[in-house]
């Protein structure tokens, strides 16, 4: 069980080692990682489908607000400043905190929100790939992948100016992945210097907002009131703010250009979906499924429990493998397989339970008008070099897909 560690980055330069993680399922549904020098504690990872809907539908059972990544938070009273902003986001919180900020943040995120950003969504998406479309080569991470959910979600839905758009992109690119030194050269020290950056900023845009109003989500969020009639506080809103940085583009980003690869690597399914057009919305699940941005986020045991037999002991952690369960032969029929007209797709890429992706219509909604504009493309594209990714124990996203014109 040693030749795959969890808190080790360099396990995942190749992506997930689906054959390994398919044997280790098989063997041990639930796997123990015994303590290391970078997780002195120990950690289980759970990696059935069954055992993952389990454990996140259980926010009784198996807390988020110890932490959803693997590192430990410092005690609730040393959390101040970019601490308390990453600690206190909705991803790390539980009833009945977690059901009071999800609902503030929920109005944004409705199926006719999300419907009424796709012109633009699509305006985007079209503008960036005519960008790139006539080039002799490019890359499909820098150009299209990564300024896509960018100018969408930190631009469109959050309001930022260019300028303050892509230097918020830059440093939380550093903060995320904080295991690459070629994306965040100075190691843990650059990334806390990222997050204070962006909390400063947080903090700025939301004094600006209070003094005047501009009708955008944050403007929105700091006239809200809770369930129970109280004003939202200005930390309660940068919480929120947060989340949306935390959540929003990395995740989009490693999904499009995953999606992208996928294409280039299966062409016959790419003419297939360009033949039936259909199948377009289906085919988006699909690409999550294959190549879910995210390889796990965390729990802690509240108390002693079980998983799939499992004993776990109250104070453990334990990581929900999204790439396994979406391999899992139990749900999937033919789970190697990467098909277009898979039905139905109960993927994980979005989680499971109460901190289901909230953003997740949004997301599907980006990746829609990514491929539709891409799609025509990419038939006449070929892989120029090098595939990179990420280097991280948490991301699973490539860092640049070169590619140039097969008819230059
Ligand atoms: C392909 C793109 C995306 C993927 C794969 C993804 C994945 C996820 C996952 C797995 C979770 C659950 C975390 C957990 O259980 O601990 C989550 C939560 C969340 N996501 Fe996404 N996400 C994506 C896009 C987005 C977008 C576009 C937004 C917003 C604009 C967003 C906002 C959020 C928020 C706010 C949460 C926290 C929800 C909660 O804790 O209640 N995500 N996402």
């Amino acid at each position: 069980m040693e030749e795959l560690r969890f808190d080790d980055p360099d396990a995942f330069r190749t992506g997930p080692p689906y054959e390994v993680l398919a044997r280790l399922r098989r063997e041990h549904g639930v796997m123990w990682q015994p303590p290391s020098p970078r997780t002195p504690s120990g950690f289980w990872v759970v990696l059935r489908h069954r055992d993952i809907v389990r454990v996140s539908r259980s926010p009784a059972e198996f807390a988020a607000g110890e932490g959803t990544l693997l590192y430990d938070l410092p005690p609730a009273p040393l959390r101040r400043g970019a601490l308390d902003m990453l600690s206190g986001q909705l991803g790390f919180r539980d009833p009945p905190d977690h059901t009071r900020l999800r609902q503030l943040l929920a109005p944004a995120f409705l199926p006719g929100a999300v419907r009424a950003l796709e012109e633009r969504v699509r305006e985007v998406a079209r503008s960036l790939v005519a960008r790139v479309a006539e080039r002799p080569s490019f890359d499909l991470v820098a150009d299209v992948a990564l300024p896509l959910p960018v100018q969408v979600v930190l631009g469109t839905v959050m309001g930022m100016e260019p300028e303050m758009e892509s230097r918020v992109a830059s440093l939380m690119l550093r903060a995320q992945a904080a295991e690459d030194p070629r994306l965040n050269p100075e190691g843990p020290l650059g990334a806390i210097e990222a997050l204070d950056e962006v909390y400063r900023m947080g903090v700025e845009c939301i004094r600006e907002r209070r003094a005047a109003p501009t009708g955008d989500l944050l403007s929105t969020l700091l006239g809200s009131r809770s369930a129970d009639g109280s004003a939202v506080d200005d930390r309660t809103v940068l919480w929120l703010w947060f989340a949306l940085l935390a959540g929003a583009f990395e995740t989009v980003a490693g999904s499009v250009a995953a999606g992208a690869l996928a294409f280039l690597e299966h062409p016959a399914q790419r003419r297939r979906l360009e033949e039936d057009p259909e199948l377009l919305p289906g085919a988006m699940d699909e690409l999550l499924r294959w190549g879910a941005p995210v390889l796990y986020f965390r729990r802690t045991a509240v108390r002693d429990t079980e998983v799939g037999g499992q004993p776990i002991r109250a104070g453990q952690k334990v990581l929900l493998c999204y790439p396994s369960a979406n391999r899992d032969p139990e749900v999937f029929a033919d789970a190697e397989r990467f098909d277009v007209g898979r039905t139905p797709n109960a993927h994980l890429t979005f989680g499971y339970g109460p901190h289901f992706c909230l953003g997740a219509r949004l997301a599907e909604l980006q990746l829609r008008c990514a491929f539709q504009e891409l799609l025509p493309l990419l038939g006449r594209l070929e892989v120029a070099g090098p595939v990179e990714r990420v280097r991280s124990s948490w991301l699973n996203r490539l860092s640049s897909l070169p590619v140039r014109r097969t008819d230059a």
